[in-house]
């Protein structure tokens, strides 16, 4: 898979209701057609990783009726995507904290992620109960473990080593979108993300359709990346006259 990882923070579904005087759930329900449409047109735009952000473990937070409802959407969502997830070569893989998550949303979630495992063409990662400082935490915890059974050096902890704990060699995102207007990670990707391009889209989550991804990706693809050295430099039609006659010159002796 060595086309583009896109993550997502699907936000605006409460907001999105209250526009039409829908509860806040009804916003959840329209988010999935935003997830599926999303889904399925991600190969299509190069994209070989998609990480979307499902719930926070900030989420906990909300009403539990609220928070019962996403669980739900979510056990549909996998019992019912599971058939057109394997077909188009998409591979379910969930990441944060399993020990909350209810039952039955848990038994439906790992049944999609064993009937999708060998999905080659999409990688579609759905963040959990999930919070990066925690996720930062547990890797750093792991590492202590295998220091505390002297199967690491201390000394050895570096970035690269973090990173291999952290990643489990997954690829970095290279495009982070969050919809809605607001502009900031939420504890989303932090250590992952260091290097992505932000993109922020006015859109509401349950609006957000293939032509505003495909917007991203074309606003992505015009951004120059550096991660933190030189843009590359682009000889003048002079410049480039001078070095083909000097390279001229050497072969004639
Ligand atoms: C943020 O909107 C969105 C969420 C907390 C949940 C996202 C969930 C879905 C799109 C549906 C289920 C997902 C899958 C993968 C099947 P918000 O409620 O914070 O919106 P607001 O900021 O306008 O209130």
């Amino acid at each position: 898979m060595s086309g583009l990882h896109v993550a997502i923070i699907m936000d605006g579904n409460g907001r999105w209701a209250r526009r039409r005087r829908l509860p806040r759930w009804r916003g959840h329900l329209a988010g999935v057609d935003s997830v599926r449409d999303v889904v399925r047109a991600a190969p299509d735009l190069g994209v070989s990783t998609l990480t979307l952000y499902a719930f926070s473990s900030d989420n906990w937070k909300r009403p539990p009726t609220e928070v019962g409802r996403l669980f739900w959407l979510l056990r549909e969502y996998c019992r019912r995507e599971q058939r057109e997830l394997r077909e188009n070569g998409c591979r379910l893989k969930a990441f944060g904290r399993r020990d909350r998550i209810p039952k039955s949303a848990l038994a439906a979630l790992e049944e999609a992620e064993a009937f999708t495992r060998e999905g080659q063409t999409l990688l579609l990662r759905l963040a959990i109960d999930y919070g990066s400082r925690w996720a930062i935490a547990q890797a750093a915890r792991e590492l202590a473990q295998q220091v505390k059974a002297g199967k690491l050096d201390p000394d050895r902890i570096s970035v690269d080593a973090l990173h291999t704990q952290l990643t489990q060699h997954l690829p970095e995102p290279d495009l982070l979108i969050r919809t809605a207007g607001e502009q900031r990670l939420s504890d989303f990707l932090l250590w992952e993300a260091a290097y992505a391009e932000l993109y922020f889209s006015p859109t509401f989550w349950p609006d957000f359709r293939r032509s505003h991804l495909e917007a991203a990706i074309a606003e992505f693809r015009r951004r120059e990346r550096r991660f933190g050295g030189l843009a590359p430099v682009v000889p003048t039609a002079a410049a480039r006259e001078l070095l083909s006659a000097t390279a001229e010159a050497l072969r004639a002796g």
